[in-house]
């Protein structure tokens, strides 16, 4: 997967967008909403971030605050099409029709017609072959834009594929560089599957970190839009998440970050597995 442009070359941070397998521009830099409190608190971080140019939601059922982002998206008064909002499929709402029925409570609460990417959260045993086909079957109908997994490592992706009949457009996994991912980032990146890094910056750990720092005061930059500006070097789509203002716009503004060929391989040495979100790689 490569971006329609690459960060150096990247005008506007609104503009910079990946192309999925299916043609959808998905904006490369999207706010994530993890812990961010359903209501005031959630509508007021969305809408702050559309103002500072985000175009890219990224919520999920788990989080609570569905209705709250598509409250705040469309209180905007930005056309829907300028908007992409990801939300996710729990893990107690896998199986065919109880996926299906989840798909419609989330667009619900969320109050757009169509979703722009729906993801199953985690590689669910057992059922998530037939949650799969329940994505499939959004996707023909038009009802989501796009269509893709979270947490899936090779194996499950090697499963998933073999009994597919539309791919994963997006995996969206923990990338950050304490933990980089490569095999999974490159098996996606030979089937054409976008990755999305959560926890992009290891929950803020990025910025406690010497050799970031260091990078970062070479740079002209902050250790959050080193870590970020390593990502999208890395052709990942970011989901950085902040409910500060200073701090939105300072993680939107890393697409405008040129980390020199020394500084990428100096982050790329950072990988020491350092998970800090729930970890897939065991599960069955
Ligand atoms: N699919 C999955 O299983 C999964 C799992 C985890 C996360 N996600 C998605 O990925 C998004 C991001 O991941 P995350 O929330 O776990 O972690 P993250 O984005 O790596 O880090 C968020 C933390 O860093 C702080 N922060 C934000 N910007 C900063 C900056 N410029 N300098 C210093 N600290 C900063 C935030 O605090 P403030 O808010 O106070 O600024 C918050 O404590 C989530 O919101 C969610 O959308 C998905």
């Amino acid at each position: 997967m490569t971006g329609e442009t690459g960060p150096q070359t990247a005008p506007e941070a609104h503009s910079l967008t990946a192309k999925l397998a299916n043609g959808v521009a998905m904006p490369r830099v999207g706010l994530g909403v993890y812990l961010v409190p359903p209501g005031r608190k959630a509508r007021e971080a969305v809408a702050a971030a559309l103002k500072l140019g985000y175009r890219h939601i990224d919520t999920a059922r788990l989080y609570g605050n569905e209705a709250d982002v598509g409250q705040a998206l469309r209180d905007s008064g930005l056309p829907r099409d300028e908007l992409f909002v990801t939300t996710k499929l729990w893990n107690a709402d896998h199986g065919f029709e109880r996926t299906l029925a989840a798909f419609d409570e989330s667009r619900a609460a969320l109050g757009f017609e169509t979703v722009d990417l729906f993801l199953l959260h985690w590689p669910v045993p057992r059922l998530r072959k037939d949650s799969w086909r329940a994505l499939e079957r959004l996707y023909d109908e038009g009802r989501v834009r796009a269509i893709g997994v979270s947490n899936f490592m090779v194996r499950h992706l090697e499963e998933l594929l073999a009994g597919a009949r539309i791919a994963p457009m997006v995996n969206q996994i923990e990338v950050h560089p304490f933990f980089q991912q490569r095999e999974v980032r490159a098996w996606c990146a030979k089937h054409n599957i976008a990755v999305a890094a959560y926890s992009p910056l290891a929950k803020g750990d990025v910025a406690r970190d010497p050799t970031i720092r260091k990078v970062a005061v070479e740079a002209g930059a902050t250790p959050a839009q080193v870590a970020l500006a390593w990502g999208l070097h890395h052709d990942l789509i970011v989901l950085p998440k902040s409910v500060r203002l200073e701090r939105q716009r300072e993680n939107l503004a890393a697409t405008k970050i040129r980390l020199t060929p020394a500084q990428i391989a100096t982050l790329d040495g950072l990988d020491r597995g350092q998970v800090t979100d729930w970890d897939p790689r065991e599960a069955p």
